[in-house]
């Protein structure tokens, strides 16, 4: 018997009317003391329709499996789940949706302890948002990464190579019944994209938050150690419970600190920077746009995966994972910030080791001596904006050309290939209309295809800038998330074709080489602020009336900060 007063007491304790009520409907063959133990919610965003996490209801029997043999009660909880390659218009438009859900249905349920299921994309962010708000003790599983597929010999990487690939059939050199045959070499197995994009980064990054199990992040979803972990996870969710550690314990300044170094130091995605802006806000955590470019900065790229560099997760997981990345930065970590398991991060990094460093490269022959990810200001983005350097082409860096806009990605879709568009190497591309609020819900649409006829001249990479996302599987020198989007008034619905840009990301501006008088002159574009059409009804009402800009997580400003997890009142 545990020495802690459960919540799940408030509804099962006693001999009220309401605890039998509580009781009676759950009992269904469970024995009586089923309802004196901590009751471990697993909260499972495995569905058909998110590719990535349909095998984590095997996982999910694994933490059952733990949660019992530790003395706990396992109730597994379906919670929303995005399939990032399938909702429309956008995954992202979802992500706060699956939060508040997870949040309230944690807070609305007899549960003491949370272990979090997720893979693909939007899960691993929206279970954390939920987590911090309520402040229920919380660990997650990562669902693990797909195998490594091949086609024509070589390795490929999912999502990258469909950019590659497509690139390839645009530009005439690969047909388009060959680019169909790689459609099920890339998808191999089980598991979230194998690339370090997004999902990968957000696994490897909540392990470095604390909130996974040490070593756990990025084992592959087919490996069977995922489901000896997600057991020892169960097991230990009911220790959290009996230890009271809650997220506001584990998830500190110092906690993000380590988060934004192994960022770095993985050439992670520029979307964890948005993630991890919501997840601080849901704790009050004085966390900024700037921190990313103080901290990580410093931080060298040491791990050589896709789309920075050229192998995968699988072959991060053989070269160490991540624990033998953190033990080459080690002195950049805080050393305070706790785990899930009670012990500091770095207590863990004593054992890691490099084992391929082709893959994981030590700090003194970096992949990139300094950090992925780089903020810019400047006239076009006084709110900032980022920059994936590491991904980037070296000779864009520093750049000044005559800006192409489009006022939405179907605008940009519709003339991109046209042979008379007035375009050349130099040019920036603009896209603008897919912010937060513009699309709405922030695509990842601001790595833009190049012209058909600059990619037969050999032109293979260009100046972006975008007020959306970015694949975190995409590459090139692409400017983006840029604050204020051109929908909630910001200078880039000013912006016209044939206005000069200049890009400096050492100097880390991005600006607009208009006189200020002349910009003053000029109204917004139509199709980006004045016809900016407010949706009707539904989530997406809500959703542009509350969201937030880029530079603070793009949250709903209703669902900053904690909820907590009491909630006194009930119908019976
Ligand atoms: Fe699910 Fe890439 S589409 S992780």
């Amino acid at each position: 018997m545990l020495d802690v007063e459960l919540r799940s007491a408030q509804w099962y304790a006693g001999q009220s009317r309401n605890a039998y009520i509580h009781r009676a409907w759950m009992r269904r063959g469970a024995p009586g003391d089923a309802f004196d133990r901590p009751q471990i919610a697993i909260a499972n965003t495995a569905s058909d329709l998110v590719p990535c996490n349909r095998h984590l209801s095997e996982v999910a029997a694994a933490v059952r499996e733990g949660v019992l043999a530790a003395g706990g009660t396992p109730l597994e909880m379906p919670v929303l789940g995005l399939g990032e390659t399938q909702v429309r218009p956008t995954a992202m438009l979802w992500r706060n949706l699956a939060a508040m859900e997870m949040e309230e249905m944690f807070r609305a349920n007899p549960v003491d302890g949370l272990v979090l299921l997720g893979g693909c994309d939007k899960t691993i962010p929206s279970l954390l948002m939920a987590a911090a708000s309520v402040d229920l003790p919380a660990v997650v599983v990562p669902g693990g990464p797909m195998l490594t597929g091949t086609f024509r010999g070589v390795p490929l990487g999912c999502g990258t190579d469909v950019w590659r690939l497509s690139e390839e059939v645009r530009a005439g050199t690969l047909s388009a019944e060959q680019f169909t045959r790689s459609e099920s070499a890339m998808i191999r197995s089980r598991g979230h994209c194998n690339t370090m994009g997004t999902a990968s980064t957000m696994a490897l990054v909540a392990e470095a938050l604390g909130t996974v199990v040490p070593g756990v992040a990025g084992t592959p979803a087919p490996d069977s150690r995922l489901l000896e972990a997600a057991h020892g996870t169960g097991r230990l969710a009911v220790e959290m419970v009996a230890a009271g550690r809650r997220p506001s314990a584990v998830l500190t300044t110092a906690s993000f600190t380590n988060a934004i170094v192994a960022l770095a130091a993985i050439g992670g995605s520029t979307n964890a920077v948005v993630h991890l802006l919501a997840i601080a806000g849901r704790l009050g955590i004085d966390l900024g746009l700037d921190d990313f470019d103080r901290i990580g900065s410093r931080v060298p790229v040491l791990v050589d995966l896709q789309p920075a560099g050229r192998f995968l997760m699988e072959d991060l997981h053989r070269a160490g994972g991540l624990l033998a990345v953190l033990r080459e930065v080690r002195d950049l970590l805080d050393p305070t910030a706790l785990t899930v398991t009670g012990k500091p991060l770095v207590e863990y990094l004593d054992d890691a080791a490099i084992w391929d460093a082709e893959v994981i490269r030590p700090r003194s022959a970096p992949l990139v001596a300094e950090g992925g990810i780089a903020v810019l200001r400047g006239n076009l983005a006084p709110g900032g904006a980022l920059v994936k350097s590491a991904a980037a082409s070296p000779h864009l860096l520093r750049h000044r050309g005559r800006a192409l806009v489009f006022d939405s990605i179907e605008d940009f879709s519709a003339r991109i290939d046209d042979p008379d568009l007035d375009v050349d190497a130099d040019s920036v591309l603009v896209l603008r209309g897919c912010g937060p609020k513009g699309y709405p819900g922030m695509p990842e649409v601001s790595n833009m295809p190049l012209p058909k006829k600059l990619l037969a001249q050999g032109v293979r990479d260009m100046v972006r800038v975008c007020d959306g996302r970015m694949s975190g599987t995409a590459y090139g020198t692409v400017v983006l998330h840029v604050t204020p989007e051109a929908a909630a008034g910001g200078p880039l619905a000013l912006v016209r074709t044939g206005d000069v840009i200049r890009l400096d990301v050492e100097a880390r501006r991005i600006d607009l080489e208009v006189p200020v008088h002349e910009l003053a002159r000029r109204t917004p574009s139509g199709a980006t602020v004045a016809g900016f059409a407010r949706p009707r009804r539904g989530w997406e009402r809500l959703y542009v009336d509350h969201v937030l800009q880029a530079d603070t997580g793009a949250d709903l400003d209703f669902l900053v900060g904690s909820s907590g997890s009491e909630v006194s009142r009930e119908s019976h």
